[in-house]
């Protein structure tokens, strides 16, 4: 099962004075940047999202962990970065994420459409959005009052009227691929057309911007995403690999088969950091037709809103930080505790799928919660540790700096994108790699 890596290295090797496990003081490894690679090759930027893999990073751990034809399960597995690069390295995949535009965007990118095929859908399609055939008098999807309420605050009407009666078309074609594949293109447009300020990761509105017309970025945006089909249905159209992606909840994998997964590779959410359901707040609209998010918001690992489980969370490491945090914000130091919480719930279901020898890989950096030290990697390492895992290396890589805010305002500890004042909240990041047995 995989490779080994050359250089073995145990969890001793990583204790401080103390006996507590301290990455910081490894080398930085540059091997593992990737600072120039190109990103948005094949089908990788069909869709934004946050914190996305590197494609270089996720390819390296799966071609030095797993041999061909065995499984890779990315439990988190946002845009399906992982899951694209397993089948382009002859895996097959696996891959879940609670947030609907994850699940709809990790399935488009990773199972191209027999090109020919394709043409001749969209050539049908895109008649029906010409005036010529009367796209305005085309019935407006029946959104429930309250949706629309929402989304007539972040669209102008005319693109919203636009939307809505594109939205009925989509929701109308036959062949699921080929809808879901729609719905994609339709997810990602939404914040070009709508006042959404496009650099801010929070729900801001921009009343100054000039909102393009629905239909053309929508045509553009289809194109696109046709041109990265037909090239990836190339690559892949001999391959025997498949990827099959869930909707759910990592804290409960009970669509996988126990003992199946060959490795696990990951990047988790983090806590007080990007809110999953906002960020995509307009297309979990159209998605699920839900107008209030606030439930869907607390599911969601790292949310300042999600319920605390009061289980024992088994690692001392994360016991001295939430002690120490709870002296400075009793708030935060809660929101953090149950993070802990959840990801121990995550690590005790990859356990179970993950066959004996397999290994569990995670990329994650620590970061700083009033002047307070997350450090998560020595956390997670910990917690499987404690499960009877090996710690058989762990990577010090520096991070190019594009994929993830790197700013905390000073004052409120929170990610911003404003210059001044710089705080540098992740400089480097880690990959743990933990062998099960
Ligand atoms: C850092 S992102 C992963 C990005 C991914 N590696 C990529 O390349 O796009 C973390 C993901 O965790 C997901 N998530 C948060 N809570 C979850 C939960 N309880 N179950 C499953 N996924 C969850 C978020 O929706 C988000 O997509």
């Amino acid at each position: 099962m995989g490779i080994k890596p050359k250089t073995e290295i145990k969890a001793e090797m990583y204790t401080n004075d103390e006996g507590s496990l301290d990455f910081e003081v490894l080398e930085l490894d540059t091997s593992w940047a990737f600072e120039k690679a190109d990103t948005r090759y094949l089908t990788h930027d069909i869709h934004r999202y946050p914190a996305k893999f590197i494609p270089q990073l996720a390819r390296r751990i799966i071609e030095e962990y797993s041999e061909k034809g065995e499984i890779v399960l990315d439990p988190f597995c946002g845009s399906g970065t992982a899951l694209l690069e397993a089948r382009l390295t002859e895996r097959n995949a696996i891959g879940v994420d609670l947030n609907p535009v994850a699940y709809y965007v990790s399935k488009v990118k990773t199972n191209p459409i027999e090109p020919r095929k394709l043409k001749r859908m969209w050539e049908e399609f895109s008649k029906k959005l010409s005036p010529l055939f009367g796209f305005t008098k085309v019935e407006p999807y029946p959104l429930p009052e309250k949706a629309l309420e929402v989304l007539s605050a972040w669209i102008p009407e005319k693109q919203l009227q636009d939307m809505l009666r594109l939205f009925t078309l989509i929701v109308d074609v036959e062949d699921e691929q080929f809808r879901e594949f729609l719905l994609v293109a339709f997810s990602n447009i939404q914040k070009n057309c709508s006042w959404w300020l496009m650099k801010s990761v929070k729900p801001t509105r921009d009343f100054n911007k000039k909102v393009p017309d629905v239909v053309p970025t929508f045509t553009k945006q289809v194109r696109k995403m046709i041109k990265k089909n037909n090239q990836l249905w190339e690559v892949l159209k001999n391959s025997k690999t498949w990827v099959k992606v869930f909707r759910g909840d990592t804290r409960k994998l009970s669509s996988i088969v126990t003992d199946t997964v060959d490795l696990i590779v990951f990047s988790p959410p983090y806590v007080t950091s990007y809110e999953y359901v906002d960020v995509h707040k307009l297309s979990i609209i159209w998605l699920e037709q839900v107008w209030e998010l606030k439930e869907l918001k607390r599911q969601f690992i790292g949310s300042v809103s999600a319920r605390p489980k009061e289980i024992d969370v088994k690692s001392q490491i994360a016991k001295e930080i939430v002690e120490h945090l709870s002296k400075k914000d009793k708030r935060i130091a809660k929101a953090v505790k149950t993070y802990f919480e959840d990801m121990q719930l995550s690590f005790m279901e990859m356990d179970k799928v993950l066959k004996n020898r397999g290994v569990v890989s995670i990329v994650i950096g620590n970061t700083k919660l009033k002047g307070v030290e997350i450090k998560n990697a020595e956390v997670f390492a910990e917690m499987f540790i404690g499960m009877g895992y090996e710690l058989e290396r762990v990577v010090k890589r520096p991070i190019p700096g594009k994929n993830l805010p790197t700013v905390r305002d000073p004052k409120t500890g929170k990610f911003t994108s404003r210059k001044e004042q710089h705080v540098k909240v992740y400089p480097h990041e880690f990959i743990l790699f933990l062998r099960k047995g």
